[in-house]
């Protein structure tokens, strides 16, 4: 049998039941969900991203709005366009795509966004309720990831866990989904960063490797045990002039290596990105039925 946590597949089957969904919801004539993203300048993988959300949503039925601005607009301007947004009734949800220009404080623009239209889930009022086990907008990668864990029924209850990576968006919300007392959580969760010592030791160790570190295939085979259930997080561009467009994608994980010890394992890409993306979704239809 396959060790492949498939992702794409997955999704588009969540996807199916999505647009179901949205099409009895038009029947009845109820408000269809409309997802807004602001997306500044032109970053090639922030265009790549915010594409297939936008498509991701005409896929299922919901609305979307694309705001385009200039790499130049002011923090101001910028904290306008997310007030605007704020007030809008017909924007049941909204995210501006990170990363921002320097010139902008990216944690003063996600302060800024009304936490019950933060379908991203980086306001701290939805990062503290998460925490706190209370219902929230939870953040797509993680959520995501949950999601494909539970429809996998991948056991986690018990399991020595290892997160690679602490940041806000991933790493810590991760590490706080796996360890909280339900399923797909209850696990024991160790973090390694840059900081960690013994890096090996910790994930030799591992039964399931959230690998979210942004380093092109870190993780190599001899640094898992057989059996272990991995997932990552990563998306990086490396260069390959056998490509025609010059570059190919590539996780933080050796999947060459490490595929052939895992029991289950995601791919890169069609993984967990296109459950990120789906999660999203998930996030806005709940926005628009107020459920959160
Ligand atoms: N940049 C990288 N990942 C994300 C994400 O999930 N949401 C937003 N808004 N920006 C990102």
């Amino acid at each position: 049998m396959s060790n492949i946590l498939d992702g794409k597949g997955l999704a588009q089957q969540i996807k199916d039941e999505m647009a179901t969904e949205v099409a009895s919801m038009m029947i009845n004539g109820d408000k269809i969900p409309h997802l807004a993203a602001v997306l500044v300048g032109e970053d090639p993988a922030s265009q790549v991203y915010v594409r297939n959300k936008v498509r991701s949503c005409e896929q299922v039925g919901f609305k979307s709005t694309l705001i385009r601005k200039d790499a130049g607009i002011s923090e101001e301007e910028l904290l306008a366009v997310v007030e605007k947004l704020n007030q809008d009734p017909d924007i049941d949800g909204f995210i501006v795509q990170l990363p921002l220009p320097k010139h902008i404080d990216e944690h003063k623009v996600t302060l800024a966004i009304d936490p019950k239209k933060d379908v991203d889930g980086f306001h701290p009022s939805n990062f503290g309720r998460m925490a706190q086990g209370l219902p929230a907008y939870l953040p797509a990668t993680p959520n995501g990831i949950m999601e494909m864990l539970k429809r996998y029924e991948v056991p986690t209850e018990g399991k020595e866990v290892v997160v690679l990576g602490r940041s806000n968006i991933v790493g810590m919300p991760m590490s706080i989904l796996l360890a909280q007392k339900n399923y797909p959580g209850n696990a024991s969760v160790t973090i390694c960063h840059s900081r960690t010592k013994d890096l090996e030791e910790h994930t030799r160790r591992a039964d399931i490797i959230v690998a979210a570190i942004g380093i092109p295939e870190f993780l190599k085979a001899n640094m898992v045990k057989e059996g272990v259930v991995i997932i990552d997080v990563g998306i990086n561009r490396v260069d390959d002039e056998t490509r025609k467009r010059g570059y190919r994608l590539c996780g933080d994980v050796d999947f060459e290596g490490v595929s052939p010890k895992a029991s289950l394992i995601t791919p890169v890409p069609g993984g967990v990105g296109p459950m990120t993306v789906v999660s999203l979704l998930m996030n806005t239809l709940k926005a628009s039925k107020g459920t959160v």
